[in-house]
């Protein structure tokens, strides 16, 4: 890849794929575990046409990649997200939107940015959300067949944008969501849906500036809202210039709220700037004298715009090949004292993390962090299992021109601990230009693969990754 080209992110491992296929039993090397029954998915962005002008990596139409696991047999199939902007682009035959790095037509009747659904997956009520980074509508997705149920309204009870990293409480059922706004006040929004799937709780918070929020954390009666100095400049946005600017001399605001209250009771703290994609998980624990700490683990970027902090150029174009260093850190923010404070777990760099969703909300003690590889862009050349009670690491690497993507925890049918289950992910291999599903052992990464699922295609490099179970 060259990091000159400003289609980095068409080609190599981000190469979009261009057919839409089905491929039955599958050659595995190893042995699926027969109680795997269900779906590793991922959402790749990948454009339907030609992109116009920039095409960055956060542009592409959602694509979904499924691998069925039943029964010690795996199947492939890959599916477009059905999003009204992938409809109407595919009626006209053409791209019609341009992409974050381009100037906004001020003059469209159109939405200023396409809706793609390309970002995150969760598993809810039987179903999968496509979601999107920049906040928009959810699409529910068949999780056998892949295909677009339609735009998910929750039985018509949301009312407000909604963003990729929703989290599902595994307590109560509920889907906890924020969306945003970076064009008017407010900004940001939270939500609450209930198990039975209708919105319970809306909250919104005026932010001096649109932030770029991406994620959210869960404990068991708090939501934390990322209110970090990476903004879109508000003014620029109004002239059709997508500026992003990193004000490391700005706070990093955590916001702490009961879950169903209406942002009024949402308590904000302050950290040296940073920014963070994504977090680990959160939960509550007393300090000596009786006051609720909430406690959030994350892979926490010092600067994300380390080659501009001197230029008044338009940072935009620094933002195209995302070189991130971020590193585990686990944050304390005391309600009854109102203080916050960090600390760095581990010095290697990772992200995209996941952990045992059956914990997400309580304390719990490993994670699964893709590892960074040294390249221009973000791609992953193993993970890392943390105990992030010692913060201690095992590696495993996937050698030589192997990528990796999100690694997902998937529990034992009768699970005795918490990382009594597997750990996915797609791998692409460069050389031989193919992918297949690897399946670890959790409790023993360090051996290697229980089985590799053998894809007879490449799967691009791309967003995040679910479990859909079989129900
Ligand atoms: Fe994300």
């Amino acid at each position: 890849m060259s990091i000159n080209s400003l289609f980095a992110y068409l080609e190599d491992v981000y190469r979009p794929v261009n057919d839409i296929r089905t491929d039955a039993d599958l050659k595995v090397i190893g042995q699926i575990p027969f109680e795997l029954c269900g779906a590793y998915v991922q959402n790749n962005p990948n454009p339907q046409f030609q992109p116009e002008g920039l095409y960055h990596w956060f542009d592409g139409d959602g694509m979904i990649h499924g691998l069925q696991l039943q029964e010690g047999k795996a199947s492939y199939r890959n599916r477009y997200v059905q999003t009204n902007g992938y409809q109407q682009e595919k009626n006209a035959g053409k791209a019609i939107w341009k992409g974050i790095l381009n100037p906004i037509d001020l003059d469209s009747p159109l939405a200023a940015d396409k809706d793609t659904a390309n970002t995150d997956l969760i598993s809810f009520n039987g179903k999968l959300l496509a979601t999107w980074w920049l906040s928009g509508q959810p699409y529910a997705i068949d999780p056998i067949t892949l295909e677009t149920i339609g735009m998910e309204t929750f039985d018509k009870s949301l009312s407000v944008s909604f963003a990729a990293h929703p989290k599902v409480d595994p307590r109560t059922g509920e889907l906890v969501f924020f969306g945003y706004n970076p064009y008017q006040q407010p900004y940001l929004h939270g939500g609450v849906i209930s198990k039975e799937g209708r919105v319970t709780s809306l909250s919104s918070f005026q932010c001096d500036k649109p932030s770029l929020f991406h994620d959210i954390a869960i404990s068991e009666n708090y939501t934390i809202f990322l209110d970090l100095p990476m903004n879109w400049d508000p003014k620029k946005l109004q002239e059709g210039q997508r500026r992003v600017r990193f004000h490391k001399d700005k706070p990093a605001r955590f916001g702490v709220m009961p879950r169903h209250d209406d942002g009024t009771n949402c308590q904000w703290f302050e950290l040296p700037a940073c920014y963070i994609y994504h977090t680990i998980n959160a939960y509550e624990e007393e300090d000596a004298q009786g006051n609720t700490v909430v406690v959030m683990t994350a892979c926490r970027i010092e600067n994300p715009l380390p080659d501009c902090e001197h230029s008044k150029e338009p940072e935009i174009p620094r933002l195209f090949f995302l070189r991130l260093h971020p590193f585990l850190y686990e944050f304390r923010f005391n309600l009854g004292t109102g203080e916050a404070s960090q600390r760095q777990l581990d010095d290697y760099p990772t992200e995209f993390p996941r952990t045992n969703d059956a914990l997400l909300g309580q304390k719990q003690r490993y994670s699964y962090n893709p590892r960074i590889a040294k390249e221009p862009t973000l791609l992953f050349d193993g993970f890392i299992k943390y105990d992030l009670h010692s913060g201690v690491g095992e590696h495993v690497s996937y050698g030589p021109g192997r990528i990796g993507g999100e690694t997902v925890f998937v529990p034992s049918a009768n699970p005795q601990s918490e990382d009594d289950g597997y750990v996915m992910t797609f791998l692409r291999d460069r050389e031989a230009d193919q992918s297949e599903l690897v399946i670890y052992n959790a409790k023993q990464v360090s051996d290697g693969p229980v089985a590799r699922v053998l894809i007879p295609r490449r799967v691009p490099f791309g967003f995040h990754a679910e479990w859909a179970p079989h129900i």
